[in-house]
């Protein structure tokens, strides 16, 4: 990002900050950015409000078939929560420091805590298409990062990220998942810039290098959202296994479908996540 470009984003972040606050009912504490075929997770929230992008500055429609764009704020489980549908992403063209500005707008919100859903193949052996996977941490091949160029007003130039994803909210969505029965398994995600699916040999390198799984999103967001202080968890639906680890080739379909048969279970988790941050008055994690 050039000086200019900074100065266009932190412009754009706080426009579109200023359109939802003007829109909103409410403020809300929690951010939850639905995945490729999860947009049912809207339909969770209560007394909900829908803001389209097309009413916020600086936000782009995506473009991709299965992601409508819109903000949508209403409550699960008595917290106040605002649901991003549609994601940005990379391989649609868009600089990762656009990718990341709904989460930038959530975190000027006042959001905190995120939680990031997305699609992503399985490559560890023992995990299988339809499993619900707690990212642990990451691995960025995306070549790029939403935070080169000037540091924005209120994000830190070198965010920490020996700890990507906040401990408290991991232990409380296994704390949930047992609760719920919801085999929830952990592991390590490759972000990728897309919009190929992976190479056997790609994905047998990504193997090596400790990925459990791949993926085309989350971590821009993530980085925005820890440059900003907000704690993040990120939830991976594994939709296919990874290329060159079954017999047949990998479809857009394949993914959204499988989104959308495990979109209640990963909902179910979701809920009870929420639940159990309103049972602690609302605050999501330890501040930070
Ligand atoms: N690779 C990259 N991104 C993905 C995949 C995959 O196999 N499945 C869902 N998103």
């Amino acid at each position: 990002m050039t000086a200019e470009d900074a100065e266009r984003i932190g412009a754009d972040v706080e426009a579109a900050r200023a359109a939802l606050y003007a829109r909103l009912p409410g403020r809300p504490t929690l951010f939850l950015v639905a995945g490729s075929g999860l947009s049912g997770l809207a339909d969770l929230l209560e007394d909900a409000v829908r803001v389209p992008f097309a009413d916020v500055p600086g936000i782009p429609e995506p473009a991709v078939a299965g992601h409508p764009g819109a903000f949508v704020f209403g409550r699960l489980e008595r917290v106040p929560a605002l649901v991003q549908l549609g994601r940005l992403h990379l391989y649609e063209g868009h600089a990762p420091e656009l990718v990341a500005v709904p989460a930038r707008v959530a975190a000027a919100l006042g959001v905190r805590a995120a939680i990031l859903t997305n699609a992503a193949g399985a490559i560890h052996p023992l995990l299988e298409p339809g499993d619900l996977l707690l990212i642990d941490d990451h691995i960025n091949l995306m070549w790029g990062n939403p935070l080169l160029g000037r540091a924005l007003p209120g994000e830190e130039r070198f965010p920490d990220m020996s700890e990507p994803y906040d401990r408290g909210l991991q232990a409380l969505a296994m704390a949930a998942a047992l609760e719920l029965q919801i085999p929830l398994k952990r592991g390590t995600y490759a972000a990728v810039a897309g919009p190929s699916y992976e190479t056997p040999a790609e994905i047998r390198m990504l193997r090596r290098l400790g990925a459990d799984a791949v993926g085309m999103s989350t971590v821009p967001e993530v980085l925005a959202a820890r440059a900003r202080g907000v704690p993040a968890l990120a939830i991976s639906l594994l939709t296919n296994r990874a290329a060159g680890l079954s017999p047949g080739p990998l479809s857009h379909e394949e993914v959204l479908e499988a989104g959308r048969r495990a979109e209640q279970r990963l909902g179910r988790l979701i809920r009870q996540i929420a639940r159990r941050i309103a049972e602690r008055g609302g605050e999501p994690a330890a501040a930070r």
